[in-house]
């Protein structure tokens, strides 16, 4: 080793002891319990916007399928072949069948075949090998010959596979049929051609997977729900967000309709088709497919309390604010009851029986309701009392949510915030959209909080890089980083707060209108955003006790740019540290376990990226995803990777 390397070599050695002496020391106190974190800590909020359920995790292909949309063939087209001919009338039966009144009338001539064609959601998503569940309510006047086949085309009109149904009756009856895909295609569409010479008349013209989420058939993607089950949330808050209001009352989202047989659920425009005029979506509707039953048994197949949000009499203000007037309220608040009923009720009551009658005999034991979404004014706290007045005497263990509007500051929340904490409000929710910056800056909002008043549901929640809901908002790692700093201020706060939830949750790659959002998809494919990694880290390590991280005696909140906090986890015995580091530089700590004898094995997991800009992409999922390895305790110097959120589990019993 020549003069120079060796003089260079104890240069650095002491600048190590140097950083070593001078490294801060976090001291997590395992000795002092601060409070309890609750089981719904880390939750999900659901809602059909950017084809979140239909067109999303909904797995029905056919766009339109009982031909109810506004413009009755959206989605539709009229195909020939071999010299086929024909005609398309559509039927209204109006009144007689008020919840699904069209129906479409086909007539084919006798040679070749003669037929409607789908598109699907942007294209139908075939796989190879996959199994199809093709089906159709119809019915054929005597005399008629016709005979149908169902085909699967992929975008270039190469057979997919298909299917024959021989209407055998003048009445309605539904036909199914299996088709095996031979080829695996994100644009497909369904073919359906009549053939023989006649008429039929065809209405919920059906087309699934048969590899649904549990095997269920007409229920949901299975990747997608996957991701939903990997957070292991603690709740599930649906069916929204603003849908639950309507842009008017008669659009509002009206549980009862999206109970009982898929064919007798009314179908109604969904919100978000005109909301955004640089995102129209004239073709989103709402076939509710998905419905109530749906979301409760999904909260159940993933381990989440079941949080429904109902309209309480205005719709969004945003949009009309239309308010249904004081005395008419009493249906909304019988819609409250009825719901209760509904989910929790036994076989003997008018809607426990439904519940039953649609295949779930136990109840759902639902334990919270919201009334309203982001409401705001005087108008909201004159119907909220007028709900609470009523559950409250009858339903005293329904923990009731209340919002304060859209904003987490200013007049119209300050007006709610202070009313709804004299009234002595359960739970209120919150909502954030906001530049990384507010995160950052507000990781400590909650440490102001009463502890003894009302409980915290940070009910919406994300960062936006370009604006509120402006289409150039990116799920990019800054956005994820910045949550994660926030996340500790929420989790600090586990006494007060007691859920929250990243929104929105799901977007279609070519039918968005909102981001940014969590979960990414196409007709095939799935990817979770850093932002999804984000909330996964801390619902996955949500523990059951809180902690403290300090640092010369202060809450770890933003001081080097590090941000910190911890969990005791009854169930493995182990101590949980979050420890954020928002700067572009490794950040040098000491780590003091206070309270604990003699720690033992211990294993860090690692989210992050030297570049802020970085995403996951559908080419590229995995570019951001959490790495975990051993960490040792006998480190006198623990180091905090640049950009990073660390998540360090150490057994302490
Ligand atoms: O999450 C998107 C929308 O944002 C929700 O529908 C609404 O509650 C909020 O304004």
């Amino acid at each position: 080793m020549n003069r120079n390397r060796i003089l260079g070599a104890t240069l650095s050695a002491l600048l190590t002891l140097g950083a070593q002496a001078q490294a801060p020391v976090l001291t997590v106190k395992a000795d002092a319990v601060r409070g309890t974190i609750q089981p719904t800590m880390w939750g999900i909020f659901f809602e059909d916007i950017n084809m979140g359920a239909d067109g999303g995790v909904y797995a029905e292909l056919v766009k339109n399928r009982s031909f109810e949309f506004s413009t009755p063939l959206m989605g539709w087209k009229e195909v020939k072949k071999d010299g086929g001919s024909g005609s398309l009338l559509l039927v209204n039966r109006g009144q007689q069948q008020a919840s699904n009144p069209r129906f479409l009338k086909l007539v084919a001539g006798e040679t070749g075949a003669y037929g409607i064609a789908n598109e699907g959601f942007k294209g139908m998503g075939i796989r190879k090998d996959k199994g199809y569940r093709f089906s159709v309510l119809a019915r054929r006047p005597a005399g008629s010959r016709v005979t149908l086949v169902a085909e699967l085309v992929g975008e270039k009109g190469e057979r997919l596979g298909a299917a024959t149904l021989t209407p055998d009756a003048p009445d309605w009856k539904q036909y199914e049929a299996e088709i095996t895909a031979t080829g695996t295609d994100g644009k497909a569409r369904l073919q359906l051609w009549a053939q023989g010479g006649g008429a039929v008349d065809l209405d919920m013209i059906s087309l699934f997977p048969k590899d649904t989420w549990k095997g269920r058939p007409g229920g949901m993607r299975a990747d997608l729900v996957q991701l939903l089950a990997d957070l292991k949330p603690g709740f599930l808050r649906f069916p929204g967000g603003c849908i639950v209001e309507g842009r008017e009352l008669a659009t509002r989202y009206q549980w009862k309709k999206t109970v009982g047989p898929v064919e007798e659920r009314e179908m109604i425009v969904n919100r978000w088709n005109t909301e955004f005029r640089h995102r129209p979506a004239p073709d989103y509707f709402q076939t509710f497919g998905l419905g109530f039953f749906e979301y409760f048994q999904l909260s159940e197949d993933i381990g989440a309390e079941p949080l429904p949000i109902l309209s309480c009499g205005m719709a969004c203000q945003f949009n009309t604010g239309e308010v249904v007037p004081m005395e008419d309220l009493g249906t909304y608040i019988q819609d409250a009851l009825d719901l209760i009923e509904f989910a929790n009720g036994g076989p003997e009551t008018k809607w426990g029986a439904l519940r039953v009658q649609m295949g779930h005999p136990a109840p759902f034991n639902m334990k919270f309701l919201g009334v309203g979404n982001e409401q705001w004014g005087p108008q909201y706290v004159e119907r909220y009392q007028a709900f609470h007045k009523v559950l409250k005497a009858k339903h005293p263990e329904i923990r009731l949510i209340t919002t304060t509007g859209p904003s987490p500051s200013g007049e119209l929340f300050q007006y709610l915030n202070d009313t709804l904490r004299k009234m002595d409000a359960d739970i209120i929710d919150e909502h954030y959209y906001a530049a990384p910056d507010w995160f950052l800056q507000n990781a400590t909002r909650y440490d102001r909080y009463d502890r003894k008043g009302p409980k915290i549901f940070a009910g919406e929640y994300a960062v936006q890089t370009a604006g509120i809901a402006s289409p150039d908002n990116r799920n990019n790692w800054k956005s994820a980083l910045s949550e994660a700093a926030y996340m500790t201020g929420l989790e600090r706060n586990a006494d007060v707060v007691h859920m929250a939830s990243y929104a929105p949750l799901f977007a279609h790659a070519e039918g968005w209108q909102w981001t940014p959002d969590l979960i990414w998809f196409n007709s095939l494919q799935s990817y979770a955003t850093p932002n999804y990694y984000v909330q996964q880290l801390f619902s996955t390590n949500k523990g059951t006790r809180l902690l403290s991280v300090q640092q010369n005696g202060s809450d770890l909140t933003g001081q080097d740019s590090l941000y910190a906090s911890a969990v005791l986890d009854d169930a493995t015995g182990e101590l949980v540290l979050k420890v954020v580091n928002v700067s572009g530089t490794e950040k040098r700590t000491g780590l003091k376990l206070q309270g604990v004898r003699k720690p033992g094995s211990a294993r860090i997991t690692v989210l992050k990226s030297g570049n802020l800009s970085a995403e996951n992409s559908f080419s590229d999922p995995g570019q951001l995803r959490p790495v975990t390895t051993a960490f040792s305790l006998n480190d006198k110097v623990q180091t905090w990777a640049p950009y990073s959120v660390s998540v360090v589990r150490i057994k302490v019993r």
